[in-house]
């Protein structure tokens, strides 16, 4: 391969340096064409454009792989846990047994938050969106921790507010659901795992005693694993870019859950469930919603379908889909909505719209339906896919300013009108 590449613009030919990554994707640089030319590339919405080199997530849309620090997304899920996957996504490397208790226990040491938080969450009202209120919570950790507003620090420094919010998330994720149900507040049981504590969070209520089931327990960690990381999407994007003005983790983390909270990207699971209930409830015509999907006049869209980057299949998918079988068979669910999820599946797969564009399902078609037998409510799917996302998150900002990248600030066309004279109001 060629260590440049050539443009011609107006006839004349600009050369550009070529970039391999380690698994042979090839980029053609342009940074420095603009500087040489005055031309600069345009490509709404990033669908070519690498917007860094990074070490953290490997994909190939075309063959279906995901692999994080070069292990493959089907190992991680079978054989590691969340906690594990964190650290490894973070400091780059699997931890030895004592490198991981020592994790663990820093992350346990920190799962209380400041009871002045409490205060923030009464104000409010239960009918306020999860998302909101965890990307709230997590911005208001800058005021409990003013010294982490410096992403300058020592890495000590900036180690402890990575560990801080890996030890809250849970805390605020589990009470944003208890500010919707309107339920008292749950703390933090530091006998338990990860995600044991935060079920029991969620799950626990004074009038009755709670046992954390380890079937749902772990259901929810493999959950957690399928969504620790996917590389430059909309919501990493965001982290990085907000990151690079050198705002703090916690601010960047909060951009990160916003954009997440879209109904494309991470509020797709939330709409999946809404949309397969809504075909439930006009009678389960599946071809109806099929239909509406390929109309072009129909703002319609088959909600869990179609990727970005998968076209051939989404491997977290696969994985998901065997464990949602699993998971309602052991807890003794038999959900309509998944055999209306599976209807679709099955007709959209022949279809030649959804063949021809490469629209399969992706990891949030049946994560929803996980959720719901674990009793997660539609609500708080998002907040799951962040709970999830986290790690992944931090790992891309500590890259991010680790890389020394430069402010994020992508150019434009300009499409508005030329200078215009300034009339006076009493003249228009
Ligand atoms: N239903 C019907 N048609 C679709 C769908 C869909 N779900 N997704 C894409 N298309 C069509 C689209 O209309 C277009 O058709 P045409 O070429 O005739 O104009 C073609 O497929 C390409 O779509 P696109 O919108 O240009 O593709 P994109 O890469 O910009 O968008 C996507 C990717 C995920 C936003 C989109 O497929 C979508 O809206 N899917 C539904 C929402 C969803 O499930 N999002 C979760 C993504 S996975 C979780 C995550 O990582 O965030």
């Amino acid at each position: 391969m060629s260590k440049s590449a050539e443009i011609i613009i107006d006839g004349k030919s600009y050369e550009l340096p070529v970039t391999i990554g380690s698994e042979g994707e090839v980029a053609v640089d342009i940074s420095k064409l603009r500087g040489q030319s005055g031309v600069i590339t345009l490509d709404p919405g990033f669908k070519n454009t690498g917007s860094t080199k990074s070490a953290i997530t490997f994909l190939d849309g075309e063959k279906g792989i995901l692999r994080h620090r070069g292990y493959s997304i089907e190992d991680l899920a079978e054989k590691s846990t969340f906690v594990e996957v964190s650290y490894l996504l973070i400091y780059g490397k699997l931890p030895t047994q004592q490198e991981l208790e020592q994790f663990r226990q820093e992350i346990t040491q920190h799962t209380v938050v400041h009871e002045d938080i409490r205060k923030l969450l009464d104000g409010f009202p239960s009918n306020a969106h999860p998302m909101g209120v965890l990307s709230s919570l997590v911005t208001s950790l800058t005021a409990f921790y003013p010294e982490s507003l410096d992403p300058n620090r020592s890495w000590d420094g900036v180690n402890l507010s990575i560990i801080r919010i890996l030890a809250k998330m849970p805390t605020f994720a589990a009470w944003a659901y208890k500010n919707e149900m309107g339920h008292p507040l749950n703390y933090p049981d530091n006998t338990l795992d990860y995600c044991s504590n935060f079920l029991k969070m969620m799950f626990s209520l004074p009038v009755e005693k709670y046992e954390v089931n380890p079937v749902v327990a772990k259901a929810l960690d493999k959950l957690l694993i399928l969504h620790a990381d996917h590389e430059q999407n909309c919501s990493a994007s965001t982290v990085r870019i907000v990151g690079s003005s050198q705002a703090s983790l916690y601010a960047s983390l909060s951009a990160g859950i916003n954009a997440l909270w879209g109904p494309l990207h991470g509020g797709a699971n939330q709409a999946v469930i809404e949309m397969l209930e809504a075909i439930k409830a006009d009678g389960g015509d599946t071809a109806k919603y099929i239909a509406k999907a390929k109309d072009k006049d129909d703002p319609f869209r088959l909600m869990g379908f179609g990727h970005r980057v998968y076209k051939n299949f989404d491997p977290r998918a696969r994985i998901i889909k065997k464990t949602a079988d699993e998971v309602l068979e052991a807890l003794g669910v038999n959900d309509p909505v998944l055999e209306i999820a599976k209807g679709l599946e099955e007709v959209a797969l022949k279809d030649e719209y959804f063949v021809e564009r490469n629209l399969y399902p992706n990891v949030d078609f049946y994560s929803g339906i996980i959720y719901r037998a674990l009793g997660i409510p539609t609500e708080m799917f998002t907040v799951m896919f962040a709970l999830g996302r986290l790690p992944g998150w931090i790992a891309q900002w500590k890259e991010m300013r680790e890389n020394k990248e430069p402010i994020g600030r992508p150019r434009q066309v300009y499409t508005g009108p030329n200078l215009t004279e300034y009339i006076p109001i009493e003249k228009r």
